[in-house]
C-alpha cells in the first residue's frame, strides 16, 4: 500500500509517499519563504499561484524518488483544511483530478491531524493514548489523544498562536520573515539582564493560552531600550529575544504540566513549527524527566508543514475506510 500525500495549506508545497512496508519513500518540499519575504508575510494570491506551479513537478519528483508509477499508488491524500482557501483549492483540485485520471480514491486530511500524527513516522513512535501540544503559526492547542481519531481539545490560544507571537515580535524587532526561527537564534546570544516577561494566564486555573500581550510587552521593552531614537544595541535586542522566548516556552511548559496532571498521561507529543524550538525541547525534556514520562517529536523536517505527515495521516484514514468519495472539490479554510 502506497499513499501519495499533498500539502498546500499555506506557503509550503509538500509532496510525499508513504509505503506501509517501508515508511516514507519520497519527501519533496518547496518553501515559498523567499517569495513572501519582501512583503513581510504570506500573500495568499501569490501562495496559490506558486502552488499551481510547483505541485505537479513535485509529484513527478516524488514518484521518481520512490521509484514508482501512478498505478502503484493506492490512494491520494491532500490537506482539505484549515488554511488559505486558494492554496487549499490548488492541492484539492490536483488530488481530485489525479484521482479521476488514475482511478484512485482520495482522502481529505485535516492539517492539524497531520501535524499531530507526524511523530508516528519516527522509529521511537509514541503509543496511544498521549497528550499533544500543537504549536504552529496558526494554532496553539493541547489535545488529549485517546486513539487515532479520538481527540479532545483541552486547551487553546484565545488570541495569537505561539508561532504567530514569535513572528510578530520578530517583525517588531526588525528581523526578516518568518521571524520565529531568527528570533530563537538571536535569543541564544542574550543574557538574563532583561526584565522578566509575564507568563500569561498561568496565574489562574485552566489550560488556555494568550500570547498577544507578550508581543506588546516586547514592543514596550524595545521602545525602552531605544535610546535617543537609535535602534536598541545588538545585545539589548538579544536580551529581549531571550526574555520573550523564555516567557513563551515557560508558559507552554506550565500548561503542559497542568494538562499532564489533569489527564494522567505519561506521554507528551509536541508537533507543529514551534516544536523545532530548541529551548522548548530542552524545557519539556526536563519536565518529562521530572514527571517520569517521555516526550516525542517529529524530526526537524516534519515539524513544519510537509507532505509526509499528510501521506501518513492519509494512510491511517485509508485503513479506517475514511475515503473522500465523489468528484466534488471541497476545502475548509476554517475547520474545527
Ligand atoms: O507548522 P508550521 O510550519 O505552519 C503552520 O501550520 O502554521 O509552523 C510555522 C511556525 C512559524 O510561526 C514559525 O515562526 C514557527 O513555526 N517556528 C519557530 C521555530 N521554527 C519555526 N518558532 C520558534 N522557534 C523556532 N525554532
Ligand atoms: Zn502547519
Amino acid at each position: 500500500m502506497q499513499i501519495l500525500g499533498i500539502e498546500s495549506s499555506c506557503d509550503e508545497t509538500g509532496v510525499a509517499i508513504y509505503r506501509e512496508s517501508a515508511g516514507i519513500t519520497a519527501h519533496q518540499l518547496y518553501s515559498q519563504v523567499k517569495l513572501h519575504g519582501e512583503y513581510g508575510g504570506v500573500v495568499p494570491e501569490l501562495a496559490s499561484r506558486d502552488h499551481v506551479r510547483k505541485t505537479i513537478p513535485l509529484i513527478k519528483a516524488a514518484l521518481s524518488e520512490a521509484k514508482c508509477q501512478p498505478q502503484d499508488i493506492t490512494a491520494i491524500a491532500y490537506t482539505q483544511g484549515p488554511g488559505l482557501i486558494g492554496a487549499l483549492l490548488v492541492g484539492a483540485t490536483i488530488a481530485k483530478s489525479l484521482g479521476v485520471a488514475w482511478n484512485k480514491p482520495t482522502i481529505g486530511i485535516h492539517h492539524l491531524e497531520g501535524h499531530l500524527l507526524a511523530p508516528m513516522l519516527e522509529e521511537n513512535a509514541p503509543e496511544y493514548p498521549f497528550l499533544a501540544l500543537l504549536v504552529s503559526g496558526g494554532h496553539t492547542m493541547l489535545v488529549d489523544v485517546q486513539a487515532l481519531g479520538a481527540y479532545q481539545i483541552i486547551g487553546e490560544s484565545i488570541d495569537d498562536a505561539a508561532g504567530e507571537a514569535f513572528d510578530k515580535t520578530a517583525k517588531i524587532m526588525g528581523l526578516d520573515y518568518p521571524g520565529g526561527p531568527l528570533l530563537a537564534k538571536l535569543a541564544e546570544q542574550g543574557d538574563d539582564s532583561e526584565k522578566r516577561f509575564p507568563r500569561p494566564m498561568t496565574d489562574r486555573p485552566g489550560l488556555d493560552f494568550s500570547f498577544s500581550g507578550l508581543k506588546t510587552f516586547a514592543a514596550n521593552r524595545i521602545a525602552a531600550a531605544n535610546v535617543d531614537g537609535q535602534e536598541p544595541s545588538g545585545q539589548a535586542s538579544a536580551n529581549i529575544a531571550r526574555a520573550f522566548q523564555e516567557a513563551v516556552v515557560d508558559t507552554l511548559a506550565i500548561k503542559c504540566k497542568r494538562a499532564l496532571k489533569q489527564t494522567g498521561r505519561k506521554r507528551l507529543v509536541v508537533a507543529g513549527g514551534v516544536s523545532a524550538n530548541l529551548k522548548l525541547r530542552e524545557q519539556l525534556a526536563e519536565l518529562m524527566a521530572q514527571m517520569g514520562g517521555e516526550v516525542f517529536y517529529p524530526r526537524h523536517e516534519y515539524c513544519t508543514d510537509n507532505g509526509a505527515m499528510i501521506a501518513y495521516a492519509g494512510y491511517c484514514q485509508y485503513k479506517s475506510d475514511k475515503l473522500d468519495v465523489g468528484h466534488e472539490i471541497k476545502v475548509y479554510p476554517r475547520w474545527p
